[in-house]
C-alpha cells in the first residue's frame, strides 16, 4: 500500500556546515530530528531539539537527508549502509551539489524512494530548496517530501529532470564562468564584478527576477541585445584557470586567509556570522516588499 502519512522523523546524515543548518530548519518545523556524526561528542553547539547519534537509529526514520563530503565513494557507502539497515522504508534525499543522482540512487537500491534535496548555504536561512526527482521517483514520495519541506517554512523548487548543477548552480555557474573570463582577459577586476552583483543586478533581480524583468523592459531591445552579445560570450567548456590556480595553490578563500580577496587577520566565524545576519535582514525586508516564493 502507498504510504501517504506525513513525515515526522528526520535523520540528517552529516554534521558539517550544511547538516547543521538542515537539522535546524527541520527542528524549527517541529520534526523529530537526529543528526548522524562520526564524532557526536564534538557537536557541542547543536540546534535546539536535535539529537546527535554515532550509529544509525534502530527504527527507520521517515526521511533521511544525506549531506556528507562531496565524494562519490563515501556517499555510495553511506547509501548502501542505509539500504542494509532499513530496506526501502525511509525516503532518502541527497544534498549533493553535483554528483549524478542516478548513481547515488543506485547505491541506495530504491530509486522510487530517492530524491535530490539541494539546499543553498546557509541552509536554515533561504526560503527555497531544490527538490529533484529521478524518472523512478514515485509521485507520493515527491509530494510527501514537498509537504515536509513546506513545514520547514521553505518552498520546494521541484525539478522533474536531474540536470548537472540542477537549476540554481547552473544559473550561478553560467554567470560566474563569464565573470571569471572577464577578469582573466583584463576587462575588469573582481571588485567590479562584485559591485555589479551587489548594486545593479542583485537588487533588480530581487524585485523583478531574471526573466520577468525582460518583459518589463521590453523584449525588442532584449532580443536585439541577445543577437549582438551572445555570440561573444565565453562558451569554453574548461573550468576557469584563475580559479583552478588559486585552488591548486591552497588559496581557498576566507578559511585559508586568501582567495580572490585577502582575508588575512579576519576571523572566518565573524565574517560568516555578519554575512548571515545581513542576509537574514535582507530576506525579511524582501518578504515585506515583494512577498515570499510562490510554489
Ligand atoms: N557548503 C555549501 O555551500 C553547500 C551547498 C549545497 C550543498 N552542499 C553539499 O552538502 C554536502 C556537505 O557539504 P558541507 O559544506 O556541509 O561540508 P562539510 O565539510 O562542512 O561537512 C561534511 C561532513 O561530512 C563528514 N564526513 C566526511 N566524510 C564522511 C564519511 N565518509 N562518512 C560520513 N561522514 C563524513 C565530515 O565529518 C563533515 O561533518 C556536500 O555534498 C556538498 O556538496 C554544500
Amino acid at each position: 500500500m502507498t504510504d501517504t502519512t506525513p513525515i515526522a522523523t528526520v535523520l540528517v546524515a552529516g554534521s558539517g556546515t550544511m547538516g547543521r543548518g538542515i537539522a535546524k530548519s527541520f527542528a524549527e518545523g517541529g520534526f523529530e530530528v537526529s543528526i548522524l556524526s562520526r564524532d557526536p561528542a564534538r557537536l557541542t553547539d547543536l540546534p535546539a531539539g536535535v539529537t546527535a547519534l554515532s550509529e544509525l537509529p534502530a527504527a527507520a526514520p521517515d526521511l533521511i537527508i544525506e549531506t556528507i563530503i562531496e565524494r562519490m565513494e563515501d556517499k555510495r557507502a553511506l547509501f548502501a549502509r542505509l539500504s542494509a539497515a532499513y530496506g526501502d522504508a525511509p525516503i532518502v534525499g541527497s544534498n549533493t551539489s553535483g554528483l549524478p543522482l542516478p548513481d547515488l540512487a543506485a547505491a541506495y537500491g530504491h530509486p522510487q524512494r530517492f530524491v535530490g534535496i539541494h539546499y543553498l548555504q546557509p541552509a536554515d536561512v533561504f526560503p527555497m530548496v531544490e527538490l529533484i526527482c529521478l524518472p523512478e521517483t514515485s509521485e507520493t514520495v515527491l509530494q510527501r517530501t514537498a509537504v515536509a519541506i513546506r513545514r520547514t517554512a521553505k518552498e520546494p523548487l521541484i525539478q522533474r529532470k536531474a540536470v548537472p548543477g540542477f537549476l540554481v548552480n547552473r544559473l550561478q555557474h553560467a554567470i560566474l564562468h563569464e565573470a571569471y573570463h572577464l577578469v582573466e582577459t583584463g576587462v575588469c577586476d573582481v571588485e567590479a564584478v562584485d559591485n555589479v552583483a551587489k548594486y545593479l543586478l542583485g537588487p533588480r533581480m530581487c524585485v523583478t527576477g531574471l526573466i520577468q524583468q525582460k518583459d518589463i523592459g521590453g523584449l525588442e531591445t532584449h532580443a536585439l541585445a541577445q543577437r549582438a552579445i551572445v555570440p561573444h560570450l565565453h562558451h569554453g567548456a574548461e573550468p576557469n584557470p584563475i580559479l583552478q590556480t588559486l585552488y591548486a595553490e591552497g588559496k581557498t578563500g576566507l578559511s585559508a586567509g586568501q582567495g580572490f580577496y585577502d582575508w588575512s587577520g579576519q576571523d572566518p566565524k565573524d565574517v560568516r556570522r555578519d554575512a548571515t545576519a545581513k542576509l537574514n535582514q535582507l530576506l525579511a525586508y524582501l518578504k515585506s516588499l515583494v512577498g515570499g516564493p510562490v510554489g
